[in-house]
């Protein structure tokens, strides 16, 4: 038992996916960084005072005064929204506590049937068939109406609707198994038994669901067509420019047309034809390579560093490895090694067909799923338009969330012709698979510059430390082309969002922490990322920016295609007692959070946003939560100047760096709605088109319990209690008397 423990403690060592990945490119170097600040200052208080006057231009919350959502459905302009719930107090209990006068139940838990002929889930590790099963972890997710003849979609049917759910990965304890896994980690080289490996596989991927109103709540239809699971082992299309590249031929497609699978569903966006986008985001600690480097190129060398697939650490799950007799392609793609004597020999090339925003049609369950390209290679968190407009270009955000990474948006070529909010995949293959692909550089002085990742930019073409083939070359080995192009590295960017009462979009960094190359250390401080200090919880101090902080922009002249922007900080998460260099934001005990991620734009109510936190700081205080907030816009608060204290344990000087901070928050215009149960985190929110209903994903409860088996060490039991195994969920939370959720 003891060594069972140990051995569970150091996997998690190991693979923490948020760990697992940092950018150490020597972009944006110490030195630049100073030469920037020094130049720059003049220029900043410039950029202050035009924010200033664009505020008094009445350039805030109600600049637009309606505008056109994704789903063709026109936003009013924010009026005066109020908060109207009591604030829920922080807690370490394990349960899910939400404001008085409000109703929250569980409509999906992880193994839950899909069909009607499938029996109860047992939760003991002993159901095998996960392909007919809500899978595990659950992370982002959409809400789409069903047209009331059950064909198609329509945005504003509350009654029935198709949930897609993303399952970001499986639990590494192993509750899905009885025993917990077998030879499992990275530094395992025994064979694994396939009957975990295809459990595995298939608890990976997205639900799709159809849910019916009943009463106030809804319910799972088990007889619904559209009712499936896509797992890590179904067939997807290579859409875009890299489709047919050299570089994603495999044994599986040699000619570079497909792949199997989708993996790390995190997060998650939608699009103006009703079709579900999803992230893959930690994919890179999945793939075996143990090959000597010197069998690899240069270019391929330096490829799988830049994306964390190295040759000491990497699988993960250790699927490459079954039992001899199932050593077939379906396990053996997740070697990345050069076994073979060329690329459609083996999975060299596996790990390019990865990374992805993927493409699904929830309402048409025999048409292809799609990973499109144009929108760059990384750990995709999700990707979220911007407010769509006839006649102009579509544009979605996306982010790579790993220490020091960046924040991306895509630019379709097409111009959004309305009449394609039916088109289907033939709308993505249109939008999606043909545009310019930015990276974000944020300057000091609160301007901010979108970068094209093309061969175009002589920066990229140019690029000493790789030579790129081709445009393929350049989207599958995006975050080397920012690099080249010379991108402001964050603190982990998790969620975007575009507000849809004034266009301006959200971004949450959720941390940056690490003694060795977190923010502050070897990372260079910038006004975009100002805060380093320590945080004390137990016997344990982490350095860096520990809580996290969500950012903002307005795109210039309110066009989402546009190259410049002005930027300020909405929101620095911090501890309500924390000195204030650290609460920046001058949060109090009603709204206080740490490590924000999921961020959610309601478009019921424009001008409403929901904040979900995934936090490993603050937990000796609090679980995980959700907030509702009312934000302002841009340049609503002030320039200020931050004292970084130097931590004792490490060798920086103390360090002043000035910020742009919007508005302090109080609690009237940010409140905690919901505090999840003991070791979840908060991830995934999707409502109602009447606003009656909320849909919120419990990812992970009990995670750090120390056995798969032994209920006296699970640290969760929720949602079923007693002594039962933890499960992620979807629940549904509505308000007693019928009303709009929050406000
Ligand atoms: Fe899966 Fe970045 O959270
Ligand atoms: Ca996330
Ligand atoms: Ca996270
Ligand atoms: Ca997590």
């Amino acid at each position: 038992m003891a060594k069972k423990q140990d051995i569970r403690a150091s996997l998690r060592k190991v693979i923490n996916p948020d760990d697992a990945v940092h950018n150490s490119s020597a972009n944006d170097s110490f030195e630049q960084v100073l030469a920037r600040a020094r130049m720059g200052r003049r220029g900043f208080l410039k950029g202050s005072s035009s924010l200033a006057a664009a505020s008094m231009l009445g350039m805030g919350l109600a600049f637009l005064a309606d505008s056109v959502n994704q789903k063709g459905q026109v936003a009013k302009a924010a009026s005066n929204l109020n908060l109207s719930f009591n604030s829920v107090a922080k807690s370490i209990a394990d349960t899910l506590t939400v404001p008085e006068g409000y109703t929250a139940k569980v409509l999906l838990a992880t193994g839950d049937p899909l069909k009607s002929n499938v029996t109860a889930y047992k939760n003991n590790g002993t159901d095998d068939d996960f392909d007919v099963r809500v899978g595990d972890h659950h992370d982002a997710m959409q809400y789409f109406g069903l047209s009331q003849n059950g064909k198609g979609w329509d945005p504003n049917n509350s009654d029935r609707a198709l949930l897609c759910v993303n399952h970001e990965v499986c639990e590494d304890l192993g509750f899905i198994h009885p025993n917990g896994p077998t030879d499992y980690g990275a530094e395992n080289t025994a064979a694994r038994p396939a009957i975990e490996i295809d459990k595995e596989v298939a608890a990976h991927g997205v639900t799709v669901v159809e849910i019916a109103r009943q009463g106030s709540t809804y319910q799972v239809n088990r007889d619904s067509q559209y009712n499936r699971r896509i797992t890590a082992a179904t067939v997807f299309e290579i859409s875009g420019p890299a489709r047919r590249s050299p570089m994603m031929a495999t044994a599986f497609s040699p000619t570079g047309e497909q792949t199997r699978g989708t993996l790390n569903n995190c997060g998650h966006g939608y699009t103006p034809w009703g079709t579900y986008l999803s992230g893959e985001e930690n994919w890179a600690g999945y793939f075996y390579r143990r090959e000597e480097d010197s069998a690899l190129t240069e270019k391929e060398l330096a490829a799988f560093k830049r994306y964390g697939v190295g040759n000491a650490t990497s699988g993960r799950y250790n699927w490459s490895r079954p039992g001899a007799s199932d050593n077939t392609d379906l396990y053996r793609r997740w070697d990345a090694s050069k076994t073979g004597s060329s690329a459609d020999q083996d999975f060299r090339n596996v790990a390019n067909t990865f990374g992805w925003v993927v493409e699904i049609d929830p309402f048409n369950p025999s048409a292809p799923l799609k990973k499109r390209t144009s929108l760059g290679r990384m750990a995709h968190e999700g990707a979220w338009s911007a407010q769509v407009v006839a006649g102009q270009p579509l544009v979605f955000y996306t982010g790579d969330d790993a220490r020091n990474e960046y924040v991306y948006k895509f630019v379709s070529a097409k111009a959004w012709d309305p009449k394609d909010a039916t088109g289907g995949l033939a709308a993505g293959d249109k939008y999606l698979d043909a545009g310019t692909l930015y990276v974000a550089k944020f300057n000091d002085d609160g301007t901010g510059e979108w970068l094209p990742l093309t061969l175009s930019n002589p920066n990229i073409a140019n690029y000493a430390n790789y030579a790129f083939a081709d445009e393929a070359d350049v989207l599958i080995n995006a975050r080397i082309a920012a690099d080249a192009a010379g991108a402001t590295k964050m603190d982990r960017p998790e969620w975007g969002g575009v507000n849809p009462a004034n266009g301006e979009v959200y971004f949450t960094l959720t941390n940056n922490v690490s003694s060795s190359n977190g923010r502050g250390v070897t990372t260079p401080l910038n006004a975009a990322n100002p805060r380093y200090y320590a945080e004390v919880k137990g016997d344990k101090t982490t350095q860096g920016n520990v809580n996290g902080h969500i950012i903002r922009w307005r795109e210039t002249g309110n066009n989402a295609a546009a190259t410049t922007f002005d930027w300020d900080v909405y929101l620095f998460g911090a501890q309500a007692d924390a000195g204030a260099d650290v609460n920046l934001s001058g949060l109090t005990d009603e709204n206080d959070f740490s490590s924000p991620d999921g961020i959610w734009f309601s478009e019921v109510m424009p001008g409403l946003l929901w904040i979900q936190t995934d936090d490993g700081y603050y937990t000796d205080k609090t679980n995980c939560m959700m907030l509702a907030a009312l934000p302002g816009s841009v340049g609503d608060g002030e320039s200020k100047m931050v004292a970084n204290k130097a931590v004792p344990t490490n060798t920086n000087a103390d360090q002043t760096v000035k910020t742009h901070v919007g508005q302090a928050a109080s609690p009237t215009v940010l409140r905690r709605f919901l505090v999840g149960p003991r070791d979840c985190e908060v991830t995934g929110i999707t409502e109602s088109p009447d606003g009656k209903a909320i849909f919120v994903n419990i990812q992970h409860p009990g995670e750090s319990s120390e056995s798969a088996t032994d209920p006296t060490q699970f640290t969760s039991h929720w949602p079923d209690g007693g002594n039962a195994r933890p499960r992620s969920a979807t629940v549904i939370i509505t308000r007693n008397d019928g009303g709009k959720i929050a406000i």
